[in-house]
């Protein structure tokens, strides 16, 4: 543990910001890729990479579609779990807490903001459907809306948005030689203040 680490000890998000910025500079691909675990109503986990585009005291944020297995999931138990894991920097960090879907205002302004050919996608994808007759017909609904949306905007499609994921735990995980590695975990309180305990590794 460096010191520059050591003066965030009482604050994840201070923390988080300094290991992020360390990933940036470290990992060659998606520093801000982050694994979100979810569970259906009947408790069967699920577990796939997304993006977090935004962080913040309020949470993390990813965007997704909204018929998708995960966001389906997320509707029936939003209790998820998030994780960054930072090979390169062999370092994790854990993040337990509740999903609820971003205004849509702020879900425009992403979108907004997103390369043409991903607003196509969105359009045309049925995130985690069967394609029957296998990537033709993701072809054939990107084509359609290509003509759909000729020579003028995309806008944000009524089934894609974004969930932010208010965090009740942060534990940040380092190696350590032997693996005595360092754990610390942030909880917070009901009344919002973060305490922070040590682990055993
Ligand atoms: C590095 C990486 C980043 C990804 N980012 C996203 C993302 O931000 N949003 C998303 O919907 N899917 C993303 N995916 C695809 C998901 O992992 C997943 O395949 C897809 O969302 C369908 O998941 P579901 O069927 O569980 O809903 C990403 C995949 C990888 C490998």
């Amino acid at each position: 543990m460096n010191q520059q680490t050591d003066t965030a000890h009482d604050d994840p998000f201070k923390l988080f910001g300094l290991w992020m910025k360390e990933a940036e500079l470290a990992e060659p691909d998606n520093p801000n890729a982050m694994i979100l675990a979810s569970a259906d109503a009947r408790g069967q986990p699920g577990a796939r990479a997304v993006l977090c585009k935004h962080w913040d005291e309020r949470g993390f944020v990813f965007y997704t579609n909204l018929e998708s297995r995960k966001a389906r999931e997320i509707r029936e138990n939003p209790k998820v779990s998030l994780l960054f894991y930072w090979k390169s920097l062999a370092r994790q960090v854990r993040i337990d807490g509740i999903a609820e879907q971003i205004p849509d205002d702020e879900a425009d302004a992403y979108f907004a903001t997103r390369p043409r050919g991903s607003q196509l996608g969105a359009w045309a994808s049925r995130q985690s459907a069967e394609m029957p007759n296998g990537k033709a017909d993701f072809e054939q609904r990107l084509h359609e809306v290509e003509e759909r949306f000729h020579g003028r905007e995309v806008p944000r499609p009524p089934f894609w948005s974004g969930f932010r994921v208010t965090p009740r735990a942060i534990e940040f995980w380092e190696e350590q030689p032997f693996r005595w590695h360092d754990r610390r975990l942030f909880h917070r309180n009901d009344e919002g203040a973060w305490t922070m305990s040590w682990l055993y590794p």
